[in-house]
């Protein structure tokens, strides 16, 4: 059987609740008793209830763009896993690289994450991926090591039946230049091996891996028909009726073939 690829759209802080309902609903009627790939929408948190309510009967599921890893306490600005699953979440981004520069989120911490994510049956989209400079210097291969290594300690070999891996160059997000066909597709292979080497080659292949970085309707047919893309986490063009919808007909495409 093929996997079903996935499309997810991470909204970063763009949309107020209203926008948010007003996207899907167009989406739906655009969509309407067509055929789709797996769809997530990773709103932002203040969406995620009422977007719960409405996609009920709709074939698309809800994600958060990150989560705290304690569960409770005095930790102002913060949100658990539990007010997420109440909000009908059912995956969470962890360790988006606007997380990790932006607000200096390290790999322990995405891994802290993961395992309160994981623990709580929600799945996780671990995202990972290297610099511009990393890239000039022929680090890629050793960053996106250390960002399984230590992002994925301590999570046992079952666990990783329920996560999801997002390829994200650092130097592709919301520049408008995504990384090349022959590129994304040695980094996916890169990071399937490494995933094998971590758990001794005992780990279930078919772990999905997305591609994210400056995905756009027009570069999409490519992407998803590039070896060991399963899906895309796309920002930018997600906010957008008309190259998201585009982009799930595209993906919808090559999943059909
Ligand atoms: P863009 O699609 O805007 O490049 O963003 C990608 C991304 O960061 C998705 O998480």
């Amino acid at each position: 059987m093929i996997k079903k690829p996935i499309v997810a759209a991470n909204w970063k802080m763009h949309k107020t609740p209203q926008e948010g309902i007003h996207f899907i609903s167009e989406l739906n009627n655009l969509l309407l008793d067509k055929e789709k790939p797996s769809i997530i929408f990773c709103p932002p948190f203040t969406s995620l209830f009422h977007m719960n309510e409405m996609i009920s009967d709709l074939d698309i599921s809800l994600g958060a763009q990150n989560v705290y890893f304690e569960n409770e306490g005095a930790f102002t600005g913060e949100i658990s896993i539990n007010m997420l699953k109440s909000c009908g979440v059912q995956y969470v981004i962890i360790g988006h690289s606007e997380r990790r520069h932006i607000f200096n989120e390290s790999n322990k911490d995405a891994n802290k994450k993961l395992h309160n994510v994981l623990e709580n049956e929600i799945i996780p989209i671990l995202c990972i991926g290297e610099k511009l400079e990393d890239r000039k210097s022929n680090n890629t291969s050793k960053v996106l090591m250390e960002q399984l290594k230590d992002g994925l300690a301590g999570i046992n070999k079952d666990m990783m039946d329920r996560i999801i891996i997002a390829y994200e160059p650092v130097w592709a997000i919301g520049t408008g230049v995504n990384a090349l066909p022959d590129q994304v597709e040695e980094s996916h292979a890169m990071i399937r091996k490494i995933l094998l080497e971590l758990y001794d080659n005992n780990l279930n292949n078919n772990i999905p891996i997305l591609y994210g970085g400056s995905v756009k309707p027009d570069n999409s047919e490519d992407l998803i028909n590039t070896k060991g893309v399963d899906g895309f986490l796309i920002g930018g063009a997600s906010l957008n009726l008309e190259m998201f919808s585009k982009i799930i007909e595209i993906v919808h495409n090559k999943f059909m073939r």
